[in-house]
């Protein structure tokens, strides 16, 4: 397609998209992570905007700076954050794709000072984060579009296909950490998308933003219909 056929792909509709990590405070200084580089979701955003759609990035602890100018960055640090940024923006769009790391569990109290090392070992208790995607995939009204990715080592499209169902995901991008060349720092990626009728499209190992390509117009394809 020429780029201004592209940029008519997906003209004037809003779409959401997470990225990253997220950090759980465990003190002043110290928080839980993870190894997400934000590189996929960056990706998507960019191939979004330049489909033309009005694009909110709501985005964990990153490096990853955004090609296109248009796109509309709100940083968070935590889960509780970005439900909260996701769940004040997720009505007015057409299509929300979730591809940040949430972490599952957050320190069930942060301390106030720094925590102090003494003799023995140490316990944090956890507790649950709120799972964004299904919160939202309970909100989703008539002609939302909601996707969701799933991180599988095994089962895996056991697994995601009861992420797919559990979250009500129009369709769900299954990254497999057993492919070479998939996972967090990676410039490559892997997938296999499923959609609701549980139809499986294997894709080949290729850079990260012609994974992004191949996704996006899966979106093309649901909101025409
Ligand atoms: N997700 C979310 N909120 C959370 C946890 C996950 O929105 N608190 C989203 C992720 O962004 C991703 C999808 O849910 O799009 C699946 O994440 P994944 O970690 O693969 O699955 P979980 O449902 O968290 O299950 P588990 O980690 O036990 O495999
Ligand atoms: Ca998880």
């Amino acid at each position: 397609t020429s780029t201004i056929k592209k940029k008519l792909l997906l003209a004037n509709q809003q779409i959401l998209v997470t990225a990253g990590p997220t950090y759980e405070a465990i003190d002043p200084v110290r928080f839980i992570g993870n190894h997400s580089s934000g590189k996929m979701g960056f990706a998507i955003a960019d191939e979004l905007a330049s489909m033309g759609a009005n694009v909110i990035l709501v985005t964990g602890p990153t490096a990853q700076l955004s090609k296109a100018q248009t796109i509309k960055r709100i940083d968070v640090t935590s889960a509780a954050e970005m439900l909260a940024a996701c769940e004040s923006n997720f009505k007015n769009s057409k299509a929300c794709i979730m591809s940040a790391a949430v972490a599952d569990y957050t320190p069930a109290h942060v301390a106030p000072q720094k925590i102090k090392k003494q003799d023995g070992g140490l316990n944090i208790e956890l507790k649950k984060t709120t799972d964004i995607l299904k919160s939202l995939g309970e909100q989703k009204a008539e002609g939302q579009i909601l996707v969701g990715f799933a991180l599988e080592t095994n089962d895996e499209e056991q697994n995601a296909i009861s992420k797919l169902q559990k979250k009500n995901l129009d369709f769900i991008v299954l990254n497999s950490l057993n492919d070479a060349g998939a996972g967090f720092k990676k410039d490559t990626n892997k997938i296999t998308i499923i959609d609701r009728s549980q139809q499986k499209t294997v894709f080949e190992l290729k850079s990260k933003d012609a994974v992004a390509h191949d996704i996006c117009l899966k979106v093309v394809q649901l909101i025409n219909g």
